[in-house]
């Protein structure tokens, strides 16, 4: 069956409006709710691969992998993912699962050998053919830790190329980690190669929820990340420069923005969840940005009345697809019992 929410027009350069690398990289959110039958561009999958393959990697390692699913040829492909991520995995049109192969290592060298022959590395630099036909390949050399931590950062880096060009091009992405049972059957299911590691599973679609995801996510103080000269000594964050850098779109305005809880109400119903999966809890700022108020609280719940009042105009909201709420435990023991599938897959 050829995927139906996949199409393959290729439009012409001058019709294709790219938001900026800058602007591309503040707009990105993990988007959790997908249009799950608008279509996806292949030409749009083929460049974030593209873009994947020229992320920089530890000595031309090259090890980055990955296998793009389409849902609606592989329907329960779904399952092969963790709780948290069930229904997002539900509505995302195209799924990919990523890799690093260890194998890689063993042509590293060769690789070197090709950066020396093509001019990115010199004789001024100290490259010599026989040093590096003597260091590589690595493992010989490093420890499987070391040689496992090169390659994970090598796909992150890769995977977030991907991910900036998917949302430069209007598509929205969230990573997805597994658990070990998804693991072995992602294992069998695509005849994985021993030297593969699977690590994370990217679902890729229009979004459904606003393409900002309610305003940017809270993240810690610059200043406690990023240091001058020693740690301890913060990196100062100059305002002028954050002012710059908010026109230019790269630092964006904070979750949540107004609407936000209406926002997810809405869409829990549009996808014909029942009223026990509607967010009950106030939203409120992030706590992380000021470490004086960061304090782990329970969000506040809202009485049934103050819910109610807030997501009137939610109600009449007409299903427009159906989605198997799994994501707790025990339904998904209950959904796995009834699919055959046992405890150990
Ligand atoms: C490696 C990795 C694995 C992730 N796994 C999940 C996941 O299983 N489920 C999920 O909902 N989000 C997952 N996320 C998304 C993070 O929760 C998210 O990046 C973080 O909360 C920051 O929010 P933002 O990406 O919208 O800025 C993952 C992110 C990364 C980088």
């Amino acid at each position: 069956m050829a995927a139906k929410l996949i199409s393959d027009e290729i439009p012409k350069p001058e019709e294709v409006k790219p938001l900026n690398a800058l602007e591309a990289i503040g707009l990105r959110r993990s988007i959790r709710w997908y249009e799950p039958n608008k279509p996806v561009e292949k030409w749009k999958i083929q460049a974030m691969l593209e873009a994947a393959r020229m992320a920089p990697t530890a000595g031309n390692y090259n090890g980055t992998r990955a296998i793009v699913c389409y849902r609606d040829e592989d329907p329960d492909i779904w399952e092969y993912i963790s709780d948290w991520s069930q229904i997002t995995t539900q509505m995302a049109p195209v799924l990919i699962f990523w890799c690093y192969d260890m194998a890689a290592y063993d042509t590293q060298g060769q690789q070197l050998h090709d950066l020396m022959r093509t001019g990115a590395l010199d004789k001024a630099h100290g490259w010599d053919y026989d040093r590096v036909a003597k260091m590589f390949p690595l493992p010989a050399l490093l420890p499987d830790m070391i040689l496992h931590r090169i390659a994970a950062i090598d796909l992150g880096k890769a995977i977030e190329n991907a991910i900036i060009t998917a949302v430069s091009l209007g598509l929205g992405t969230c990573l997805n980690g597994a658990s070990g049972g998804a693991r072995r059957n992602v294992k069998k299911y695509f005849n994985l190669p021993d030297t593969y590691v699977f690590c994370w599973m990217l679902t890729v679609g229009y979004p459904a929820e606003s393409i900002d995801g309610g305003g940017a996510r809270g993240r810690p103080p610059f200043e406690t990340m990023f240091f001058e000269r020693k740690v301890g000594n913060p990196f100062q964050r100059d305002e002028r420069v954050v002012e710059l850098l908010k026109q230019l779109k790269l630092i964006q305005p904070q979750g949540p923005l107004p609407g936000r809880l209406e926002e997810i109400n809405r869409l829990t119903k549009r996808f014909g969840l029942g009223d026990e999966w509607l967010t009950d809890w106030e939203l409120g700022p992030s706590q992380l940005n000021d470490l004086r108020v960061l304090k782990d609280t329970r969000p506040k719940l809202l009485s049934k009345e103050e819910l109610e009042r807030r997501i009137a105009d939610v109600k009449d909201v007409t299903v427009e697809y159906q989605l198997k709420p799994t994501v707790k435990r025990e339904e998904l023991d209950r959904y796995r019992k009834e699919r055959g599938i046992s405890p150990e897959d």
